[in-house]
């Protein structure tokens, strides 16, 4: 089966970084192909060049997230899912572009921030409806999402958010693509105002806590770290500097 793994992904000063470190992670896995939504009106070419030379087999797609569901700033930023649109344009492009009758395969979706041990794929792409696992440094915790006991989801464990149907990261879930293709072919995500509930708005469309499959030994293993990634203050107002100056960094060298 092949991995399918989505990412919404927008520009900004640690983009590349971000790509470059998950590219690698998902180099290590066999067939997987990697379906890229830039969170704009166009395509860049920076995103296109780094996926032409990535080795990946990939999917470049683009839509600017409208603005009423923009974040914007100094707005509450849980109120306001990121992503939303951009997931649910590769769930149209899936339903369009591949049979699950004639390829088999999982969903996966991958946010460009995170951390991702290579093992996650080989683990998924066995799940023949929705599978689970814990993701770390998420709901407030060393590590937060399902308890598995026998094969079975149990319990969740999170120090926030245990309200939700779904109490589990964007990162702790895959899909088998006949549930989102032929089974459950309007299922997407829904951006509700209520903080946390994005996972939840896709997952209980389509599945329930009692269908859910464990993975990585009965969710008995972290192989997703929710890092996120810190912004680099000192380079970013040393270059507006720079630029005022009339001598900034090399244009022709990309980063
Ligand atoms: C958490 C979850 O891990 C996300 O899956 C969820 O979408 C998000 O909350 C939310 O509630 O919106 P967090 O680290 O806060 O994650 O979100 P980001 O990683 O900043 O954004 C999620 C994805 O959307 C990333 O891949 C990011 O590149 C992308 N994004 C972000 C855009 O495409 N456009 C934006 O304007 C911002
Ligand atoms: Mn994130």
């Amino acid at each position: 089966p092949t991995v399918f793994v989505v990412t919404p992904t927008f520009k900004r000063f640690v983009q590349k970084a971000e790509l470059t470190r998950i590219s690698q992670a998902f180099k290590a896995a066999k067939k997987l192909h990697w379906i890229v939504v830039e969170d704009s009106v166009q395509k860049t070419d920076l995103v296109g060049n780094f996926l032409k030379s990535s080795g990946l087999k990939y999917t470049h797609l683009n839509i600017r997230t409208p603005f009423t569901l923009r974040r914007h700033k100094k707005e509450f930023r849980r109120l306001k899912p990121r992503g939303v649109e951009q997931r649910n344009l590769a769930i149209e492009w899936l339903r369009k572009n591949i049979d699950p009758q004639r390829t088999s395969g999982v969903v996966y979706f991958a946010d460009d921030d995170n951390t991702y041990d290579s093992q996650i794929f080989d683990e998924m792409r066995w799940i023949r409806g929705v599978g689970v696992w814990p993701v770390a440094f998420t709901g407030g915790a060393r590590w937060a999402g399902p308890i598995c006991k026998d094969g079975q989801v149990v319990n969740f464990h999170a120090n926030w958010g245990l309200f939700r149907p779904f109490p589990v990261d964007m990162a702790a879930f895959a899909v088998n693509i006949k549930k989102l293709i032929l089974d459950f072919p309007k299922a997407k995500f829904i951006a509700l105002k209520r903080p946390g509930m994005l996972e939840s708005s896709l997952l209980r469309q389509i599945t329930t806590v009692k269908e859910l499959e464990p993975v990585t030994q009965n969710c008995s293993k972290v192989y997703v770290w929710h890092t996120r990634t810190e912004t680099p203050k000192d380079s970013i107002l040393g270059e507006r500097g720079l630029i005022k100056k009339g001598t900034p960094s090399d244009q022709n060298v990309e980063t």
